[in-house]
């Protein structure tokens, strides 16, 4: 038998429900028990570097919250996917993935088809409060934008939630 065939017990929100071994809390959350985590830099099969930390949950005993993504559950986990504590987590990690990223969204190719905005509309973020115009590249950015015949590279979007040099590598 492999793993894949065993079947474990988690709680979840305050119910419990019979998942496979070897699943991330993400997906028993979204198979088993019909939650669904926000995630950004998250790819199944693709990137699974849990950078962004936008999903993150309360697993009880655990010091810190933790990344759903990335995560596996176990024999007896006890995860709790919404509360205060972790909805002012999710707007921080997406403030911070936010803070070299203008929400020029009125302007830019993605409009109405963007987890990013989507995501700072559901965590009501106009503009991060980490995000220095400072930074924001001017015309260096034209420089970048045509430097692949496959690739458009604009650093002004770029979140660094390295989806793209994943799926490079994979
Ligand atoms: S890539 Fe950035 S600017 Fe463009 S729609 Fe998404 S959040 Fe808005
Ligand atoms: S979606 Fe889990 S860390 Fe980014």
């Amino acid at each position: 038998m492999n793993t894949q065939e065993k079947t474990i017990s988690v709680i979840i929100n305050g119910k419990t429900f019979t998942v496979p071994q070897g699943i991330s809390i993400l997906d028993a959350c979204k198979q088993y028990a019909g939650i669904t985590i926000p995630s950004l830099c998250y790819l199944k099969g693709i990137c699974d570097e849990g950078s962004c930390g936008i999903c993150v949950v309360e697993v009880a005993k655990a010091r810190t919250l933790q990344r759903a993504c990335i995560t596996e559950v176990f024999d007896g986990m006890d995860i709790t996917t919404d509360n205060e504590k972790i909805q002012e987590a999710r707007k921080m990690n997406l403030e911070l993935t936010l803070a070299h990223h203008p929400l020029d969204c009125m302007t830019c190719d993605c409009d109405g088809d963007c987890t990013l905005q989507d995501l700072a509309y559901q965590f009501n973020i106009k503009k991060s409060r980490f995000l220095k115009e400072e930074d924001i590249l001017g015309d260096k950015k034209e420089t970048a934008w045509d430097s692949n015949s496959f690739i458009q590279f604009d650093p002004n979007k770029c979140i660094l939630c390295r989806r793209l040099v994943s799926a490079c590598a994979n």
